[in-house]
This record gives structure tokens, C-alpha cells and sequence, in this order.
């Protein structure tokens, strides 16, 4: 077998390897049962995520599992009520390396670092400006204030936090929006750097450029015929078009909206938006992500990202709306 392999970019990794070969990782439920889990192809990594809540004494919620290749360490804090909850990703690349250290102890670190301000809309302390101060408990975390916000039908689902971080796409401001969505990421390094007026997607100026807004798929809501302009607002001065799907063999999903720079490079559309086999393009005048428009002077074709610039917080964010269940038997 001299002769090299002919791979599609996107399988690249995948098919020239023997087809044995595949990540062993330890999946492990909130309820404490592990089993070995196979991981599916494209998911080149083993994760652990580990939700700790302080209340007076920690209580350490974990889970593990096969994770997809883009995803990087992460680690958020905040405070909610008298709590603070603290979530953090670790990702490793070889068999079973998440497996659970026996009889060790919650090794949660109790040195204190920068202090940031905090507050979450879960308790509305954002909203009512009732800010907290909170020591960040790691060395290489920053301030950070992070806002999430989905349209699903006529719910609006919408979730803003401040505290402490070691996020990927800081120090930011990394963001999108589109008519449905406003995603966005601000990271700080001084003392409670974090502090001010609550970001609104609203209080960010029109910057002069005009994009389609869309989420769904080429004949309904993504189709040339309902293609409409917004305004992008503050540094989300790039048009963008990403297109994947929800998993093996579901239909084709379009987004298109205003985006930072560092959106049409990574998985932050991935992570927001669920997406996997992605492929993203940008570009910077206004209309250019039109669905009939001539692709051929868009920037960053890049159908899987390279892992070092990547990611956001949602996957953190929406762990912590999964997990409200967690936070109310406590
Ligand atoms: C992620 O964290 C783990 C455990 O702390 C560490 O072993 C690993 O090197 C980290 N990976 C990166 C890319 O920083
Ligand atoms: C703080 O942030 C600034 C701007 O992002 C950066 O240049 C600087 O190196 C950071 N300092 C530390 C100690 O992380
Ligand atoms: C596209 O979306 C529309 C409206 O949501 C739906 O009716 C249609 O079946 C979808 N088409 C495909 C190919 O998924
Ligand atoms: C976006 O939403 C605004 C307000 O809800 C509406 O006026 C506008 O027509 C929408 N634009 C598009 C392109 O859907
Ligand atoms: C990504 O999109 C570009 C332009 O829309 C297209 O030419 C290319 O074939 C797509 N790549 C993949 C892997 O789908």
C-alpha cells in the first residue's frame, strides 16, 4: 500500500487511519456511574466537566465523556444568591485519560487570585445591578462577562454573567448577532475590571454595516427568497455564513448574521449554535452574505478551525441551564 490515501479535507484525520483506531474515554453520568465509551468519529478528545457549588461547603457535581476536537480547557465562576458556582472543562487526548483519580480529594484550590465583580441573571442580580465582588481561584483566570441570547419561537431564553474565567476567545470582545441570536464575550485583567452598566445588545452602536440575519435551513428560512438585511452593531463588523448540522446524518442548518473577526475562525459556532462539520465564511461589506452572492472573495473557509483559537463559553452557559436542576436539590 505505497500509494497515498485520496481523503476529502474534512476526513482527512479520520479515514487514512486504521479503522480500529478510535478514542477510548470514560463516560461517566452526574450519578457517579462510568463506563468505557467508544468515541464517534470527529470526536478526537476525552472531557471531564466538573460543576462545583459553595454554599457554606462545596458540593462537586462531575461529568466525562468523548468531546469534539475544538473543544480547549475553560474554567467560569460566578456568584448566584449566597452560592457560587464554578464549572470547569478539562480536555485530554489519549485513551481513558479522564478517568476518575481514586480517593482524591476535592481538589478545588482555595488561593485567591484577581478579584472581579460578579452577578448572574439567574437571580436577576445583573438586571438590579447588585453586583458582588468574587476572588478568582486560579492564577490564570480573568474578569470576564459573558452574554448569551437565543430567540426559540416566541421564548426569548437569555442568560448574562459576570465573574471569573479562563474562556477562549478571551480577552474579546468576541461576538455575533443575527435577528434570533446575540452572543458575546468581554475579558478583563485588573481588578474588577468587569464592573458598569450591564452589555445590551441595544446599547452597542450601528457601525455602518448591513448583513442577512438568519438560522434554519436553504428552503425555509435561509432561502434567497427571505434573505433581509440588519444593522451590525458595535465591533461585530463582518458578515457571516456558517452551515452544519446537528449530528450524523441531520439536515443541513444555515446561520448567517454580524460577527467579530475571531467568530469566522473557530468553533464558536459550534458551540453556540450546536453545529458540527462546520463551514464558516466571512466577509466585510454589507450584503456579502447574501445566499445567491459569489463566494470566491470570502475569508475563511475553514471547515474545521484550528484548536488553539477557539471556542466559547455557551457550552459552559448552557451546562449551567442544564444543570439548574443541580442547583435546586442542593
Ligand atoms: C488542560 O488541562 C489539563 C489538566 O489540568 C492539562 O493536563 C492539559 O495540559 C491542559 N491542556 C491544555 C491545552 O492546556
Ligand atoms: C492583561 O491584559 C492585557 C490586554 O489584554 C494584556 O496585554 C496583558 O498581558 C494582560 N496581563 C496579564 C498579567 O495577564
Ligand atoms: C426547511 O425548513 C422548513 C421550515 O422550517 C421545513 O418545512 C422544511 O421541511 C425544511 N426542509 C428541509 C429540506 O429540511
Ligand atoms: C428583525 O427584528 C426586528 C424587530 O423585531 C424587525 O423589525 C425586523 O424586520 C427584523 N429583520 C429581519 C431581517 O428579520
Ligand atoms: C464550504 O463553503 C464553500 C463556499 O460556500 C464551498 O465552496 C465549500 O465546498 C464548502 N466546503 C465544505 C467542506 O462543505
Amino acid at each position: 500500500m505505497g500509494r497515498p490515501l485520496l481523503c476529502p479535507g474534512l476526513l482527512m484525520l479520520a479515514c487514512c487511519i486504521p479503522a480500529s483506531w478510535g478514542l477510548r474515554c470514560m463516560r461517566c453520568e452526574r450519578n457517579g456511574h462510568c463506563q468505557v465509551e467508544e468515541c464517534a468519529l470527529g470526536q478526537d478528545l476525552c472531557r471531564t466537566t466538573v460543576l462545583n457549588i459553595w454554599e457554606g461547603e462545596w458540593l462537586e457535581v462531575v461529568e466525562r465523556g468523548c468531546t469534539h476536537p475544538e473543544k480547549t480547557n475553560r474554567t467560569m465562576s460566578y456568584r448566584m444568591g449566597n452560592q457560587i458556582i464554578s464549572l470547569t472543562e478539562t480536555m485530554c487526548g489519549h485513551d481513558l485519560c479522564n478517568q476518575p483519580k481514586p480517593g482524591r480529594a476535592l481538589a478545588f484550590p482555595y488561593s485567591r487570585y484577581l478579584e472581579c465583580v460578579s452577578c448572574t441573571s439567574s437571580d436577576m442580580s445583573c438586571q438590579r445591578g447588585r453586583e458582588q465582588s468574587l476572588q478568582c481561584r486560579h492564577p490564570w483566570e480573568q474578569c470576564v462577562e459573558v452574554v448569551t441570547r437565543s430567540l426559540q419561537g416566541s421564548r426569548r431564553d437569555e442568560q448574562h454573567s459576570r465573574g471569573c474565567g479562563y474562556l477562549p476567545g478571551c480577552p474579546g470582545p468576541t461576538g455575533f448577532h443575527n435577528n434570533h441570536s446575540f452572543h458575546f464575550l468581554q475579558c478583563c485583567n485588573t481588578t474588577k475590571c468587569n464592573r458598569g452598566p450591564a452589555l445590551e445588545l441595544q446599547n452597542l452602536p450601528p457601525n455602518g454595516l448591513q448583513c442577512y440575519s438568519c438560522e434554519g435551513n436553504s428552503t425555509g428560512a435561509c432561502s434567497s427568497e427571505d434573505a433581509a438585511l440588519i444593522d451590525c452593531q458595535g465591533p461585530m463588523n463582518q458578515c457571516l455564513e456558517a452551515t452544519g448540522s446537528n449530528g450524523p446524518g441531520k439536515p443541513t442548518i444555515t446561520v448567517r448574521g454580524c460577527a467579530t473577526a475571531s467568530w469566522c475562525q473557530g468553533s464558536h459556532v459550534a458551540d453556540a449554535f450546536s453545529l458540527t462539520h462546520l463551514n464558516i465564511s466571512c466577509c466585510p461589506g454589507s450584503g456579502c452574505n447574501h445566499p445567491l452572492r459569489d463566494v470566491q472573495y470570502r475569508s475563511g473557509d475553514a471547515p474545521w478551525p484550528s484548536p488553539a483559537r477557539l471556542s466559547l463559553t455557551v457550552t459552559l452557559l448552557t451546562a449551567i441551564r442544564l444543570w439548574g436542576g443541580v442547583l435546586l436539590w442542593t
